[in-house]
């Protein structure tokens, strides 16, 4: 702690004064950020006038539509069957502890009465309700914080300077980039003056101009909105290093570390608190055609893998344009609602354990509890007990050796369970194989 001190005060006259609030977070940060670690479970919802296209938040770049074509899809958003508070009752069955929502995509269509431009929800639609509005009382309502998704990219103004995603460039005679930065700010200005409390702003979207010497304006941006709402987080989807400013770091379709995307490849883990966004399908928005559904079994797992991980998981749905959450979605969540009514108490305001993740699966601990996941994977609808071990015909596994100790074990809300301690660590029995039918096999450990 001293060692930060000192640097952050001898950083102080290079006039690098904005490092502090990444060294050394505020005390209040510092309880934001563990709140944040405690939530474990959060909702994104993908959200706008594409998923009228049911092809995806994408449609207009993938499909090069041209913009006032696209624009006009705003006349017939009229989403008859939205209640922000269903929405919001289902994530909360669910057992959901924050809500993401996308304000403004990437097609720069802004979800609520924004003055900054007049393509917005209210102002564009017949529907003329502020979507964000009823959201966020909605969730007041609920206790749940509200994060907003923002995007620093979009594909619709003329003031905007195209960068890697050429399908749709802009003039450059048009493009302005004090312009289009003054019109951003502004619209973060309204978001975290008029919506109550923001827990989070969620950038998107920098991926666009990766290159060097492209000033995307974040320490001014940052700084607004740390003015504005001092306990409003700042997390950013740039895939890359942390920027001064920044309170968690995100994770796309990847747990923390992870790289099957191939999005991140040089993405260095930092010391900050950790979000994996995933969906339940393949698609961020609503997709008419993706019934690539992940089984309830598997997003319970994907949870439990993130919590195992110390982060949490933002779990995406993509609401259909009728505004309803589709049906595989709903069962999901329902699902996901009873595995956290028996078990959430393993998962929030714990953090990852004190032994790594095994190839059997997961730990997660509140002081001196630690709870052992053993989720092995699913390979054709069938659990494999990977890392798992019969010893003396019993079914057993190994916690490795580390700076803990056992003083009793059972299955969580069963019996007692044996263990001994042996060469390579602590050696458990089951009572039973794993199976199929178990999602979570959950041991309930407590330490000396
Ligand atoms: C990507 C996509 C975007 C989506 C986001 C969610 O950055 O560009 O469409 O909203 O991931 O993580």
């Amino acid at each position: 702690m001293k060692r930060i001190l000192l640097a952050a005060l001898l950083l102080l006259p290079l006039g690098l004064q904005n490092m502090r609030a990444e060294v050394i977070p505020s005390d209040e940060m510092r309880r934001v950020r563990n709140d944040f670690q405690d939530r474990k479970f959060g909702i994104f919802i993908h959200w706008g006038i594409y998923s009228m296209l049911g092809d995806g938040e994408w449609v207009m770049h993938n499909k090069s539509i041209d913009r006032q074509e696209y624009a006009h899809l705003a006349g017939g958003f009229c989403p008859s069957w939205f209640s922000a508070r269903e929405w919001v009752l289902l994530f909360k069955e669910a057992g959901a502890q924050y809500v993401t929502f996308t304000s403004r995509h990437h097609d720069g269509f802004s979800m609520w009465n924004t003055e900054a431009s007049d393509y917005n929800v209210v102002k564009a639609t017949p529907f003329g309700r502020d979507v964000l509005k009823e959201l966020s009382a909605a969730c007041a309502q609920e206790g749940l914080p509200l994060h907003l998704y923002y995007s620093h990219m979009d594909w619709q103004r003329a003031d905007y300077p195209t960068g890697n995603c050429k399908n749709l460039p802009h003039d450059p005679s048009t493009t302005n980039w004090n312009s289009y930065n003054a019109f951003m700010n502004r619209q973060l200005t309204e978001l975290l003056t008029n919506y109550g409390p923001i827990g989070a702003i969620w950038f998107d979207g920098m991926w666009d101009h990766p290159e060097e010497g492209f000033d995307w304006g974040l320490d001014e941006q940052y700084e607004l909105i740390h003015r504005l709402q001092p306990r409003c987080m700042i997390g950013n989807n740039h895939h890359g290093a942390i920027h001064d400013g920044e309170d968690f770091q995100l994770f796309e379709q990847d747990l923390p570390g992870q790289n099957t995307t191939g999005f991140a490849p040089d993405q260095q883990m930092s010391t900050l608190p950790y979000e994996s966004c995933q969906t339940m399908n393949s698609t961020w928005g609503y997709s008419i055609t993706d019934k690539s559904y992940k089984s309830s079994a598997e997003v319970i797992r994907r949870l439990v893998r993130c919590a195992g991980m110390n982060s949490n998981l933002l779990l995406n749905v993509g609401p259909r344009p009728d505004g309803q959450i589709p049906d595989e979605a709903v069962k999901i969540l329902q699902d996901v609602g009873t595995f956290m009514q028996s078990y959430g108490k393993t998962i929030l305001s714990t953090r990852g354990g004190c032994v790594p993740p095994q190839p059997w699966g997961v730990t997660t601990q509140r002081g001196k509890k630690l709870y052992i996941h053993i989720l092995n994977s699913e390979k054709d609808g069938r659990i494999t007990n990977e890392g798992l071990e019969q010893v003396e015909g019993r079914w057993s596994l190994l916690l490795p050796t580390g700076k803990y100790s056992i003083k009793s074990v059972s299955r969580m809300g069963g019996s007692t369970l044996t263990f001994r301690n042996e060469k390579g660590g602590t050696r458990i029995f089951l009572p039973t194989r794993p199976t199929t039918d178990v999602t979570d096999y959950i041991l309930e450990a407590t330490l000396n």
